[in-house]
């Protein structure tokens, strides 16, 4: 994956993070919480372009270990988005770039985002989506780690987050920048199949086809939603 997207784990580089700080207008004094921080590119980025020292957490000792090592001045933290080690109201900022989508149990990091946001503070998530949302479950038959087992029904998303307080001030299809991630893919490995194959943990050449064409049946888009938490507890 690593060799098409580069620092970065996730389709459109830094495209969408550079959106989200001038739309939140966040500064140097925001405090900023990465989760699912991976190798730490994003916390790189707000320090290097805006000042911005963000916390990142991982639950992967690995990519937490190069995080750490290229950026020493920043604090990351070993844990998952379904228990955020943080006081409540501790960020002005949380951002979760590609990553909501790899939680087991979804409904629960949300509310820990919430939890740990400022009233006023922003959510940030950009991650995949299904345009064919009833394909969906089959996914769920496939052992693999990545983020397409997890694709989002947006809408319902959009409701679970507005019934937890949230309002949503920004939401955008950018599955163009999904398109350009598979171009590169697809040059780095020669297919999407033989991508899909070294990926999955059931080896057998049927499991990758059927995971292809489910994958195929629920067309795979990409989007960027950034929400504000309201003034009433959620
Ligand atoms: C597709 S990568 C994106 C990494 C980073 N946000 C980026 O865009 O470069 C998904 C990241 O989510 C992390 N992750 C997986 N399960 C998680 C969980 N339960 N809580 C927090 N992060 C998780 C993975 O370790 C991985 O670093």
């Amino acid at each position: 994956m690593q060799e098409a997207t580069g620092e970065t784990l996730r389709p459109g580089g830094f495209t969408l993070t550079q959106k989200a700080v001038s739309f939140c207008g966040l500064t140097q004094q925001s405090r900023v919480l990465d989760v699912g921080c991976g190798r730490g590119a994003t916390v790189s980025y707000l320090y290097e372009n805006y000042g911005i020292t963000a916390v990142g957490i991982d639950p992967s000792q690995k990519l937490l270990g190069i995080a750490k090592v290229k950026n020493p001045f920043a604090t990351f933290v070993s844990g998952s988005g379904e228990a955020l080690p943080f006081e409540k109201e501790r960020f002005e900022c949380v951002i979760a770039e590609c990553t909501l989508s790899l939680m087991n149990t979804l409904h629960v990091s949300l509310q820990e985002v919430h939890r740990v946001l400022k009233k006023g503070g922003w959510f940030v998530i950009t991650d995949v989506y299904a345009k064919h949302p009833d394909a969906i479950p089959t996914m769920e038959n496939f052992s693999i780690h990545s983020c397409m087992r997890g694709l989002h029904h947006v809408p319902r998303l959009q409701e679970e987050l507005e019934m937890m307080g949230f309002e949503v001030m920004l939401l955008e299809d950018c599955s163009q920048l999904l398109k350009e991630l598979m171009v590169k893919i697809i040059f780095s490995h020669g297919s999407m199949n033989a991508f899909w194959s070294k990926t999955l943990e059931d080896e057998t050449p049927h499991a990758c086809c059927a995971f292809e064409q489910n994958l195929k049946a629920c067309k795979p888009g990409y989007f960027m939603m950034i929400l504000q938490k309201g003034e009433r507890n959620g």
